[in-house]
């Protein structure tokens, strides 16, 4: 069993997604921290942010058994990371080794941009979590106040807007839903409420 849950930046489909490999016992791989463990890797570094060939090799050398989003999540991997997301090659190489880990028994669940409609196109149950921009903004805001960062909730928007157009608008693998994937605006929705309305589409699923 694969779910592939795609979805744009903070729109929930962390939290969502490990809520539910929780309940299932299923294996959870944020493939986002694939293209982040990469960028950081770059950055650390000090190699440039626009060579591809050297994206690459950086890319082929990620381990997804050492992925911590605590060491990955700063913002300006975030944004390194959308930067070299537009690689083709970057992602073929990413793409493989997050196809692996899809296989693993007795199920997995995969978020990021493209699982439903690249990485795992026949994943039998895909969910796109959305929300609206200025949601999304005020929770990465609060979450960042909460951990005791100073923030802007303007310029957190405006990155935000900006993640959005990157990832939308790239020519390989743009964020968009699957055409069979089911919307969740989790806009005006507690992430309980998104995860009883996912547990029905993925125990109909199981059921079939
Ligand atoms: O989800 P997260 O913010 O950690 O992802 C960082 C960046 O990695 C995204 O903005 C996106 O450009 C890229 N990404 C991607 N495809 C995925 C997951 C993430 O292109 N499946």
């Amino acid at each position: 069993m694969i779910i592939a849950i795609d979805g744009p930046a903070a729109a929930g489909k962390g939290t969502l997604s490990r809520r539910i490999a929780a309940d299932y016992g299923f294996h959870h791989l944020d493939t986002g921290l694939t293209y982040r463990a990469t960028a950081k890797a770059l950055l650390d570094a000090a190699l440039p942010l626009d060579n591809e060939p050297v994206a690459e090799k950086m890319a082929l050398e990620v381990e997804l058994a050492g992925l911590d989003r605590s060491v990955l999540s700063a913002h300006e991997i975030g944004e390194a990371a959308s930067k070299i997301a537009v690689m083709p090659s970057v992602r073929r190489a990413l793409v493989e080794a997050q196809r692996a880990f899809a296989a693993r028994k007795p199920g997995t669940v995969l978020d990021g941009r493209d699982i439903g409609t690249v990485v795992c196109p026949d994943a039998p149950v895909k969910l796109y979590v959305t929300a609206s921009a200025e949601v999304r903004a005020r929770r990465r805001f609060d979450e960042m106040v909460g951990n005791g960062f100073p923030a802007d909730y303007l310029s957190v928007l405006a990155d935000i807007q900006k993640r959005d157009e990157r990832d939308m608008g790239r020519a390989d693998s743009p964020l968009r839903p699957a055409e069979d994937a089911h919307l969740l605006d989790t806009s005006e929705m507690s992430i309980e409420a998104a995860f009883l309305a996912a547990k029905a589409l993925i125990d109909a699923a199981l059921n079939k």
